[in-house]
């Protein structure tokens, strides 16, 4: 038997280690032995962190060929084709950028910046470099969520009255939970609202449509922390966020996203409602879409739960026989492979530096409305 020819490489340089580091890590290492029809290889090229011990143990344990201390130098290697952002909010803007004007593609984490401005200047530099981009809104590749938009796309759910999204975690409620990064403005750019909030802030504008105005209202319940040395550090985001809002073509959205949901650990649950129908997504129970048809006979009507694990459901059909779930990390090996295939294709990667750049004003209008106490346009 001829062997088959090597594919070319995308040669990834992936800057920070940790959370997720470790889900795109796993995402890179796996997207060619599921994905077999791919264009390109993905090469571990380089991973950075700051800590030599500790980027040197991440490579080893990842599957990275170099490991590197300075993101400036993985952007001026001429070998790497992608910049992976994974660092906290406060450097996206800084790399994102100097990337771009690298030549390089760049595929960031969510919220793309700390602020508006920053995102602004990203998207910009990004169209400037010519590159495709992608932005790791990996929700957007949960089977069940490509089901629904092809069920909204069909028409089976009719005119769409209702978003209603409630991103619900925990981690945070004891208020002897000690100060992190994510608990910091000038770090995190927002609390709740951007680490939480954006993601159905884009699964909404992935399924709906663009948000065109809210009232918002952000709170932090516990102002300030332990600081691992017996003193206390500020909270300087929100701990929730909750807002109404209007989208296009009328649709009536409520938002909640709280870290203070006790039980709640990634309860990620949306519900759309239409004139046809319903469904409901919640992220705990990722492989199952809920569907409500207002067309059953009477006597049959009722919500059923569709297992979305068969061929016919995109993203799930890679994997395993029907019934067979997957999990989290499947949705950014999902993202991954669509990501190649754009780059290839020349087809506009969806969720993009623009769709960051869009996502990033929802949030900017909810800081407003919540500093102003008034609706706000978007
Ligand atoms: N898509 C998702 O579902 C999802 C989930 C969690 C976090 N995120 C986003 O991912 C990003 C990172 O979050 P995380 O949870 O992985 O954080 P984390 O704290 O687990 O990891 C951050 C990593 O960045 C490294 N780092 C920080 N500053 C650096 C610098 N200047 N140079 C090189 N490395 C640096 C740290 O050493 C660490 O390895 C954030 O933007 C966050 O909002 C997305």
């Amino acid at each position: 038997m001829m062997p088959a020819m090597p594919k070319p490489a995308v040669r990834v340089g992936l800057i920070g280690y940790a959370f997720m580091g470790r889900a795109h890590s796993n995402a890179y290492r796996q997207v060619n032995k599921y994905f077999d029809d791919l264009p390109y290889e993905i090469e571990m090229h380089t991973i950075c962190g700051r800590t030599p011990d500790k980027v040197q143990h991440a490579a080893a344990q990842l599957g990275w060929q170099h490991a590197e201390t300075d993101w400036r130098r993985v952007i001026e290697n001429p070998a790497i084709d992608v910049i992976d952002v994974s660092t906290p909010g406060d450097s996206h803007a800084e790399i994102t950028i100097a990337a771009a004007q690298a030549g390089k593609t760049v595929w960031c984490e969510k919220p793309i910046g700390n602020t508006l401005a920053e995102a602004e200047a990203m998207a910009a530099a990004v169209a400037n470099g010519g590159r495709m981009s992608a932005v790791f809104h990996n929700y957007r590749f949960a089977p069940a969520i490509a089901h629904a938009k092809k069920m909204i796309e069909a028409g089976k759910i009719g005119q769409i009255f209702h978003y209603r999204a409630t991103y619900l975690q925990d981690w945070i409620a004891d208020p002897a939970f000690p100060w992190v990064w994510r608990l910091d403005k000038d770090l995190a750019g927002s609390g709740s609202l951007g680490d939480i909030g954006s993601h159905v802030i884009d699964l909404g504008r992935h399924l709906v449509g663009e948000f065109t105005s809210l009232s918002g209202k952000l709170k932090t319940f516990v102002p300030e922390r332990p600081d691992g040395s017996g003193g206390k550090k500020q909270v300087t985001v929100d701990d929730a966020a909750i807002a109404i809002a209007e989208m296009e073509g009328g649709t009536l959205a409520t938002i909640e996203a709280t870290r203070f949901a006790p039980g709640r650990r990634n309860y990620n649950r949306i519900e759309i409602n239409g004139s046809k129908g319903s469904l409901v997504f919640n992220m705990e129970r990722m492989n199952e879409l809920e569907y409500y048809n207002a067309g059953d006979p009477e006597g049959l009507q009722g919500f059923r739960t569709i297992n979305v694990t068969e061929s016919a459901h995109e993203w799930a059909a890679p994997y395993w026989p029907s019934g067979h779930i997957i999990g989290y990390e499947h949705t950014f090996i999902n993202l991954v492979a669509h990501a190649i295939r754009c780059m290839k294709s020349g087809q506009r990667m969806r969720p993009d530096m623009e769709d960051g750049l869009r996502n990033q004003r929802v949030l900017d209008a909810w800081e407003r409305s919540n500093e102003s106490g008034q609706w706000v346009k978007i």
